[in-house]
């Protein structure tokens, strides 16, 4: 019989470094959640914690941090456009996750039918009405009814994996 490998000791949750080190080890894409402001201004926040949660009726959800500044201006809103980012967008990725910055310089979107911005060259973009705010630690879990969606390049997506963005090999 062969010698075991000795398996690595268990880390302590408690580590919030090695808890969000080891959870970069999980592979997400990257979303644009988009809307506009009470001034008509157009707002974004890039998340990886988009997902999918019901069919019947149609879910979405994603966690924003309890401290990030863009998303009182969502939850203002009521409702929100999911940019799913191309593998070509990780630029565009930066920009919208920037901070002290205009993060719309330069940056071409449309109006989805309910308003708010779908940015050109996205993968797909779903248009949801804000449903539901659970208190989820330091983060909330924002549930969004699915009101419009449409594939639009259906290329490629952007993935965050072990704190770089790339595209599936
Ligand atoms: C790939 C990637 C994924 C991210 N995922 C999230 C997320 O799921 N939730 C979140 O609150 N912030 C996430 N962030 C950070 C935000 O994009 C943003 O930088 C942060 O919220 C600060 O900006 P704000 O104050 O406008 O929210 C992510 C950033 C990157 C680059």
């Amino acid at each position: 019989m062969g010698q075991e490998a000795e398996s690595p000791p268990a880390m302590s949750a408690q580590d919030g470094r090695a808890l969000r080190n080891l959870l970069g080890h999980y592979p997400t894409g990257v979303c644009a959640i988009t809307t506009l402001g009470t001034d008509r201004m157009p707002v974004a926040m890039i998340v990886g914690t988009f997902t999918s949660v019901s069919l019947d009726p149609p879910l979405v959800g994603f966690l924003p941090a309890r401290s990030s500044s863009t998303w009182p201006v969502l939850r203002q809103s009521g409702r929100f456009c999911v940019n799913i980012l191309s593998a070509d967008q990780s630029t565009l990725c930066r920009q919208l996750s920037g901070k002290g910055m205009d993060r719309f310089a330069g940056v071409s979107w449309r109006p989805s039918p309910l308003g708010d911005p779908v940015l050109d060259g996205v993968v797909a973009w779903i248009h949801c009405r804000l449903e539901a705010i659970s208190e989820a630690g330091d983060h909330d879990f924002v549930l969004g009814r699915v009101q419009a969606m449409a594939v639009e390049s259906g290329g490629a997506p952007l993935v965050f994996h072990r704190g770089t963005l790339g595209r599936v090999a």
